[in-house]
């Protein structure tokens, strides 16, 4: 155990203790205690709050276990709007601070997440309507470094140069990354915000990017989501439960064993040029993808998860399916060449001339970013109708380490002898 370590007094005492470190002093923690109530925040739940659970029709009230073998948030049905927040650890942060860091944001990821007020919670009453959040950390080199710096997984690193990447610093890189998602952007703002404080005394946020879905209820459940090209994105994918995410997803060989139950992700940001967009004809649209907007069925026929047939041809002898496809080109022939995609839209404001600042918070989970997601993104740099209309402008790999039982924090593997 590192030196600075915090020992583990009943949860009373212990909540105090890190009050004070939050707070930075008991004048702080008096002010928070007037303005919710000492109790509330000890007990973790705000007086006279509303609480969802009574009304078990509303989804506020729902929620994802944190604990567990596995992070949550990876194979949790996509909720509707996430938070990507990356972090940058302070240059003097050793190990014993990321170990504080990682416990004081567990715990309270473990609270916020089970509809409970974070510790210090400065606004409790935000806390109490869940809404299926989750928090997954991810693990960036700068951060195992710092830990155990012979354990750094050998693809844990920025991805290779592509031609087509304008990748900009303000969105790349980072140590430390929170995904943090709910049904309700309030919930999700919330949980950031109490996550941020817990940050600041050891390092600062180096990137956030907000990404949305369908609200909550527009759409049956499990419906494929939508870009803001209009196509429907997210088909053909990984499947959660089955053998090949096992292998794809959760396989551990090659990791080092603090990473076991774990995984690893990307996270790219892709701008689109929806105003050139709006200049191709529907025809031009789907012959891009490969698949027709109207249901996201291939082009060959069929319904949206009807296999497309890359070998027909039209009349005049061309393939039916174009080899610039952006489907043909994202398919490899080696099986092992697949990850799972929980992709978000963004759209942030613009003002003046410019019109639009849209894309894709590209998501895709895999074991082995360098043997699985690589190979398909060269595929689409080299070739892809797409590039014509998006471009990466940010990028990042993070590890995303196993799940904690009750008591523990994500992370802690790495810090086992
Ligand atoms: C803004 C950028 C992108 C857009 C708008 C986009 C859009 C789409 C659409 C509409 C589909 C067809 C439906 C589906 O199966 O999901 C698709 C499929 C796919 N995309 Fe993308 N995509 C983008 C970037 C990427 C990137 C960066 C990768 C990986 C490097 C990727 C990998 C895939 C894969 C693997 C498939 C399934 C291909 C198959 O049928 O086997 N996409 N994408």
């Amino acid at each position: 155990m590192a030196p600075d370590a915090p020992t583990a007094p009943p949860e009373p005492e212990r909540a105090l203790t890190r009050r004070r470190l939050l707070l930075g002093g008991a004048a702080a923690g008096a002010g928070a205690a007037v303005l919710v109530g000492a109790d509330a925040l000890l007990n973790g739940r705000p007086t006279g709050s509303a609480d969802p659970g009574g009304d078990a029709r509303l989804n506020g009230a729902e929620t994802v276990p944190f604990h567990g073998v596995r992070q949550a948030g990876v194979e949790t049905p996509p909720q509707a709007h996430a938070k990507f927040v990356a972090v940058d650890l302070a240059e003097d942060a050793g190990a014993g601070q990321v170990r504080r860091l990682l416990t004081l944001l567990s715990d309270d990821a473990a609270k916020l997440t089970q509809g409970r007020a974070a510790l210090a919670d400065s606004e409790p009453e935000l806390a109490v309507v869940p809404a299926r959040l989750t928090v997954t950390f991810g693990f960036g080199s700068g951060l195992v470094e710092r830990v155990a710096p012979e354990a750094v997984p050998t693809w844990l690193r920025p991805l290779p140069e592509f031609a087509t990447d304008r990748l900009r610093d303000e969105w790349s890189g980072g140590d430390l990354l929170l995904q943090i998602c709910a049904d309700d952007p309030l919930t999700v703002a919330h949980a950031a915000r109490m996550l941020a404080k817990d940050v600041r005394a050891f390092g600062g946020v180096r990137w956030v990017q907000d990404g949305f879905r369908r609200a909550y209820g527009s759409e049956a459940a499990g419906t494929t989501m939508r870009n803001l090209m209009g196509q429907v994105d997210g088909t053909v994918n990984l499947a959660p439960g089955t053998d090949d995410f096992e292998r794809l997803v959760w396989g551990s060989d090659g990791h080092p064993a603090w990473l076991r139950g774990g995984t690893g992700v990307v996270v790219r940001r892709i701008a689109m040029d929806l105003d050139a967009w709006d200049r191709l004809d529907r025809p031009g649209r789907e012959e891009a993808v490969g698949r027709r907007l109207a249901d996201g069925a291939p082009l060959t026929g069929g319904g949206e998860h009807d296999e497309p047939d890359f070998g027909a041809l039209t009349p005049l002898g061309f393939p039916r399916i174009a080899e610039y496809a952006h489907i043909r080109r994202a398919r490899s022939e080696d099986p092992d060449e697949r990850f799972f995609r929980r992709a978000y839209n963004y759209d942030l404001p613009v003002t003046g001339a410019d019109g639009q600042d849209a894309g894709l918070v590209f998501v895709s989970y895999q074991a082995d970013a360098d043997r699985q997601f690589v190979p398909i993104q060269r595929r689409l740099d080299e070739l892809d109708l797409l590039n014509e209309w998006v471009s990466p402008i940010g990028s990042a790999v993070f590890a995303i380490p196993p799940g904690c039982a009750e008591g523990g924090f994500v992370g802690e593997t790495l810090f086992a002898d």
